[in-house]
């Protein structure tokens, strides 16, 4: 089974609230069909969320009586995002369920704390892919907050094990330096903790769940357990399919202490 994140910066404009990039979306669901693997799929909010989320501060849990139908919002808007989304998954092919965190999860002190992980194996198991997206869920000590989908690869990678975790995203992977200012910024093809706390911490700037050096974290955590993780660009035709084919791919493969 493969674990993979499809970044709200791939299928969504992020700069543009509510704007959806179907054509990516249906080249990419193609991919994951004719790789023939099985999949659990997990998406982000990009423009859906992150727009509302920033202006309201929904990520620092509740702090003021404003943030109660931003929040109500920002569901509404994810869960637009979501059926969209389901829509070319299963019109393409790819037989999906929808299992949305604000249903299925909560968050403690901003961290995912419970997930019915079982779920996603029982929907697996009958052949149909599980899929889950960044939302806002309640929080027992906040009220509410963000569920990110890094946070849900990290704990779907923990409990399901799969072979291969794919990150896609909209950059090739992880630069010795910034790529937009620096003509010699060069992709690196691994990166371990040391070669990342080696790094200029300037690329890209953070949003309400953070910055790709917190992915890099989340990635270390996960091949630590031995599973491989990689970030690849999604807008690059090919690479998906490459990478759960298990080939050689352009991007940046995170070794963890234990691999
Ligand atoms: C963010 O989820 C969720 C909300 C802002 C509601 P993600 O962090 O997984 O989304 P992207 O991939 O950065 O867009």
């Amino acid at each position: 089974m493969m674990l993979v994140k499809l970044g709200g910066s791939v299928i969504t404009d992020k700069t543009r609230y509510l704007t959806f990039r179907v054509d990516v979306l249906t080249r990419l669901v193609k991919e994951i069909v004719s790789a023939g693997q099985n999949v659990v799929l997990i998406h982000g909010a990009g423009s859906f969320g992150h727009v509302l989320a920033s202006e309201h501060r929904i990520q620092d849990g509740y702090t003021n009586d404003s943030q109660v139908p931003a929040a109500a919002k920002v569901m509404e808007d994810v869960r637009d995002l979501n059926l969209r989304v389901m829509r070319v998954l299963n019109e393409g092919g790819l037989p999906s369920a929808s299992l949305p965190p604000s249903a299925v999860a909560t968050l403690k002190s901003g961290k995912l704390d419970v997930l019915d992980v079982n779920l996603f194996r029982r929907y697996l198991e009958v052949g149909i892919s599980p899929v889950t997206f960044g939302d806002v869920a309640l929080d027992s000590e906040r009220r509410f907050g963000i569920c990110s989908g890094d946070q849900l690869m990290e704990r779907l990678a923990r409990e399901l094990r799969p072979e291969r975790v794919i990150f896609v995203s909209d950059i090739d992977g992880v630069f010795t330096a910034d790529p937009a200012s620096d003509p010699d910024a060069r992709l690196m093809e691994t990166v371990d903790r040391a070669t990342l706390d080696s790094l200029p911490r300037t690329q890209r700037c953070a949003d309400v769940t953070g910055s790709i050096f917190g992915k890099i974290e989340t990635m270390l955590r996960i091949a630590s357990w031995g599973g491989d993780a990689v970030v690849l660009n999604g807008h690059a035709p090919g690479r998906l399919e490459a990478a759960l084919r298990g080939e050689a791919v352009k991007g940046t493969r995170v070794r963890g202490d234990a691999t």
